[in-house]
């Protein structure tokens, strides 16, 4: 089987000579850091090896539990936010059809992603939606106690029940979460779900290869044994001892870091031509935004899809501050053909292109923008994927995780915390006068009236 192909020399005529080169050492000693767990964040380590460690019985226990809910519902709600839904979402938008909503046949339960946000609409609309309809929920979520995701388990759960009965709802109920803590496990253990673990060695943005994106995405119908196989590819291709010029996770980390540290490119882009592509972007930035930006420091990971963007952002990206770089996932060959039509009056002047593989329309774009942009000051890594499946999705996913780990202890942080991500939840528990926040929230009151 073919490889990805990551392609950093227009990146690299930005840097001084032998600038990528220059990181080697510090590369390695990145590497050695997390083979022998010394580096900082080394209890969060299970994702390293996680690929070749997920066993066949693993797998076909996720299947079987895959099975039983696609067999008992016409739609499953995954409940879960940041690291526990973007990897799965990622996954299944790449892999399905982009109409999967008007062309699903009843072969495949919908599948539906709730528990990421705290809109009342959003989650009115959502349980208007299922009413009536047999629905299962897997409810994700690490710490189990994550408002969100508690919120929309609350209602789900109860729909369910009133709609299938309880003892029917305990089988289309699963729960992800931590072995024994938190509510979650609380819930599943009072009611007898089905449950997986999310091991305690593996964070939320590392978790796509656990049961936390596995089972939603067999329960979407795809082949989790070949995702699994990608990245046990990708596990050997950017092993320690790869030699740092083939090692493209090395590579990629010390690239950006060149840009960063060296020429001040402080925003990457992650760039798609496959609208399929969108929540993979997203998926990467909470990865490297979470593992990065710390300390006072951090690449900021932004994202755009073209060609739709390049009508919204292209100028920006053209002209605009010289802080940028992009990184270009290109699909080399499409999984559909579609050929560019004939029109008589040809009233658009576009008859030149009749007879074209629609794609070669998109490549040709892809080309001339990467050549424009780079024209106009930015830099541009390139990262060839021979085709959209599970197999290449598994190598992208491995290889961007490690990558992350990588590059994060060449900017000297730890990648695997995210303290930052309280801050918020304090502020909101104080105004919503949650017990336990009584004097934050006398203090955030006396500071909105000293501000009114
Ligand atoms: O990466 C992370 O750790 C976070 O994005 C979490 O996944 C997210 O906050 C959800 O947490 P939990 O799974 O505990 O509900």
């Amino acid at each position: 089987m073919e490889k990805i192909k990551l392609n950093t020399k227009k990146a690299e005529q930005f840097l001084k000579a032998g600038a990528v080169e220059g990181f080697e050492e510090k590369v390695k000693k990145a590497q050695e850091a997390l083979e022998n767990a010394t580096c900082e964040g080394n209890d969060f380590l299970g994702w390293l090896h996680l690929p070749s460690e997920i066993s066949a019985d693993f797998i076909a226990e996720l299947q079987q539990c895959a099975d039983t809910l696609r067999s008992n519902c016409e739609a499953i709600v995954v409940a879960g936010i940041g690291g526990s839904y973007l990897g799965a979402k990622a996954v299944i938008e790449a892999l399905s059809n982009s109409f999967q909503w008007l062309v699903n046949d009843g072969s495949n339960p919908t599948i539906l992603f709730a528990g990421n946000n705290i809109g009342e609409d959003y989650l009115s609309e959502l349980t208007a939606y299922l009413k009536g309809k047999k629905f299962g929920v897997i409810n994700i979520s690490k710490s189990g106690t994550t408002t969100e995701t508690a919120l929309t388990f609350r209602l789900l759960k109860k729909q369910c029940e009133e709609q299938r009965g309880k003892e029917e709802a305990k089988k289309v109920i699963v729960a992800i979460t931590d072995a024994k803590k938190g509510a979650a496990r609380a819930a599943a253990t009072k009611e007898g779900y089905k449950t997986f673990v999310i091991p305690d060695n593996v964070g939320g943005r590392f978790s796509v290869l656990t049961p936390v994106g596995l089972l939603p995405i067999a329960c979407a119908g795809f082949d989790i044994k070949k995702l699994v196989e990608g990245a046990v590819e990708m596990e050997k291709a950017c092993d320690i001892n790869v030699p740092f010029a083939e090692n493209p996770a090395a590579q990629y980390a010390a690239v950006r870091n060149g840009l960063y540290q060296e020429v001040g490119k402080k925003i990457e882009i992650m760039v798609n031509y496959q609208p399929k592509l969108h929540f993979f972007s997203e998926w990467w930035k909470q990865l490297y935004g979470e593992s990065e930006g710390k300390e006072g420091k951090g690449i900021f990971p932004a994202s755009c899809d073209f060609t739709t963007d390049l009508h919204s952002m292209g100028q920006w990206i053209q002209e605009g501050e010289r802080t940028i770089y992009e990184t270009v996932i290109s699909i080399e060959k499409p999984n559909r053909e579609l050929l560019f039509p004939n029109d008589e009056d040809n009233l658009d002047g576009l008859n030149f292109l009749v007879g074209k593989r629609v794609d070669e329309v998109n490549k040709m774009a892809e080309l001339g923008t990467r050549l424009a942009h780079i024209d106009g000051g930015v830099p541009n890594i390139h990262i060839s994927v021979p085709k959209l499946d599970e197999y290449y999705i598994g190598q992208l996913i491995y290889f961007f995780e490690k990558a992350c780990g990588i590059s994060g202890l060449l900017l000297e942080v730890n990648p695997f915390n995210q303290p930052g991500v309280e801050a918020y939840k304090r502020n909101m528990f104080a105004l919503l006068d949650k017990p336990g926040y009584e004097e934050d929230s006398k203090a955030i009151k006396k500071r909105l009236a000293e501000e009114a």
